[in-house]
């Protein structure tokens, strides 16, 4: 059910956000994020040095540069060309440098099994073409055929994990 609201005319919106009011959300993702959300997904994701973490729908970044920051390697993905800018002009994190990648979950790039962990938060709900059957290919895929997958549904929130198990990891 989408009442005509589109894909490209969801993306069209998050490109349109004033600058301010992204800069109102930094570092970390504004009030309902840092007492509720964050804490959830840290800890859901574990010990992340040396992890490759997809985070899908990334948006403003926050999240892919507080994950960078605790030594994972990050892909930011997300398609709102402006959003992108926005994160990729952040100061990077102390950390590995995090990677932008303006890409559309309704029609997935090709990232099958290039990451151990995907994360991606408050996605699922905010766009109207995304079949949580894509999203949810999409992640297995990139977490890789031995990818194990969890769900948490937070209220009013959409975490999505896909934890790839390695053996000795
Ligand atoms: C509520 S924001 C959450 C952003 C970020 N994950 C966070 O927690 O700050 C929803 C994000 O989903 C992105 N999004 C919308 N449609 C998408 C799609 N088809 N593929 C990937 N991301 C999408 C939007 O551009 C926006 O950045």
């Amino acid at each position: 059910m989408t009442n005509g609201w589109t894909n490209e005319a969801a993306i069209g919106r998050w490109d349109a956000i004033p600058r301010a009011a992204l800069d109102a959300l930094e570092p970390d993702g504004g009030f309902a994020k840092r007492a509720l959300l964050n804490p959830a997904l840290l800890r859901l994701a574990g010990d992340l040095r040396g992890r490759r973490v997809l985070d899908a729908g990334c948006g403003t970044g926050y999240l892919s540069r507080m994950l960078a920051a605790r030594g994972a390697t990050v892909v930011g993905l997300e398609p709102a060309g402006e959003l992108v800018r926005y994160a990729a002009g952040k100061p990077p994190p102390d950390g590995p440098p995090v990677h932008y990648l303006q890409a559309d979950l309704c029609a997935p790039p090709g990232l099958a099994g290039a990451f151990d962990v995907v994360v991606s938060s408050m996605v699922l709900m905010a766009e109207p073409g995304l079949d949580p059957a894509v999203l949810d290919s999409a992640v297995t895929a990139a977490a890789g055929d031995d990818g194990a997958r969890g769900y948490v549904h937070l209220p009013n929130f959409c975490v999505l994990l896909a934890e790839r198990m390695r053996s000795g990891s």
